[in-house]
């Protein structure tokens, strides 16, 4: 198997405007230019100082902060949010923070503009169409690097009186603009360095593994991968490195940029319960058997994922011992009976250009090595 075929149609577009550099945020007037602006962040980024400083930027008297983000944003919460800001004359969004509050921003401002009240209830759970089709513009500030929220047009909302997860998905949901501003990632602790990074490791994989491929997404996860291979072990060692965070951010862009056009694929598709269930990060969740999906997916197309910077990369993963990480969450010689349900289904798993079946599954869990 090649690339995608010359005679094969294809098709790109991405809307979202980049503004990246070091202070880039002090742009931020000029990107959100708007006369009443929903600021929306973490507590933690209250207290942190960072929403102090944005509304320094724009004006307090612009600014309105929604401050009530909490990691994997809940269904509920996100309809009682916009219900409760519905109200107010917002005409943009700003969103700084993690995967979370990107996602909780595209959320809002899709549903903020809607006058229909619980509208994640109604489309997730009672199944009524997607009428999503007015936004308040956007600005997306990442303050992790691995989420790659500020390039694509789908936000994952998680259901647990369900049990399930859901992505939001369409052009509506693209941010209208991100900023990339290195220094606001400099202070992030070990932990989420790690499994943000295995998060952008995994969109570039995903991307490229993915029967949804085109040559653009391609060239992006290709460079996301350069990226990740010049900046992930560094950062890891040299936290303080505004160069090797630079790196990393512009390699979660680019991984972003490539999944914005193919969706996820196997490895996504096998996280989602071992996050749902055991409350396993998100990173780590789609990261630890990305080695293992790799040795299947190479021999299929060596081609596309036999490089010096992915065989690297998967090295480097392999030394992380992310089997290790695994085991403060759950027992890894039953991940084969958590993940086979979700491989099954034909969502994210039917992305994966290897196809995925029982046995492809036995095998991956073979080459981890976790009992089954
Ligand atoms: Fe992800």
């Amino acid at each position: 198997m090649t690339t995608v075929e010359p005679n094969e149609p294809w098709t790109h577009a991405h809307p979202v405007r980049i503004f990246a550099g070091n202070g880039a945020l002090e742009r931020l007037p000029d990107v959100a230019a708007a006369d009443r602006i929903l600021l929306v962040c973490s507590g933690g980024s209250v207290r942190r100082g960072i929403a102090a400083r944005i509304m320094s930027l724009l004006g307090e008297s612009r600014v309105l902060v929604y401050d009530r983000v909490v990691p994997n944003p809940q269904l509920d919460v996100l309809d009682a949010a916009a219900e409760s800001l519905r109200v107010e004359p917002i005409d943009a969004i700003i969103a700084i923070g993690g995967g979370s509050v990107l996602d909780t921003g595209k959320v809002l401002s899709a549903l903020m503009p809607s006058n229909r009240p619980n509208g994640l209830d109604r489309i997730f759970r009672h199944g009524e169409d997607q009428v999503l089709d007015k936004r308040i513009p956007l600005v997306a500030i990442p303050t992790t690097s691995g989420t790659g929220a500020e390039m694509t047009p789908f936000a994952t909302i998680w259901d647990r009186q369900t049990n399930r997860k859901h992505s939001l998905a369409g052009d509506v949901m693209y941010p209208e603009a991100a900023i990339l501003d290195p220094s606001l990632t400099l202070d992030l602790p070990r932990e989420v360095t790690l499994y943000t990074g295995l998060d952008a490791v995994s969109h570039a994989m995903e991307s490229l593994w993915n029967k949804n491929r085109t040559p653009v997404s391609e060239a992006f996860a290709a460079q996301a991968l350069k990226w990740i291979h010049g900046a992930f072990g560094g950062v890891l060692d040299n936290p303080d490195s505004l160069e090797y965070r630079a790196g990393m951010q512009w390699a979660s862009a680019l991984a972003g940029l490539a999944i914005s056009q193919t969706r996820t694929a196997i490895a996504h598709a096998m996280s989602y319960p071992l996050t749902l269930r055991y409350d396993v990060p998100h990173g780590l969740a789609c990261g630890f058997a990305l080695p293992a999906i790799w040795e299947h997916s190479r021999n299929i197309d060596p081609g596309t994922l036999e490089t010096p910077e992915i065989r690297r990369t998967m090295e480097l993963l392999e030394r992380l011992d992310l089997i290790g990480e695994l085991r403060n969450y759950l027992d890894p010689a039953n991940l084969f009976v958590i993940i086979l349900p979700e491989v099954s289904t034909a969502d994210r798993a039917g992305n994966y250009i290897g196809g995925m079946d029982r046995e492809i599954l036995e095998g991956i869990m073979r080459r981890l090595n976790v009992g089954r």
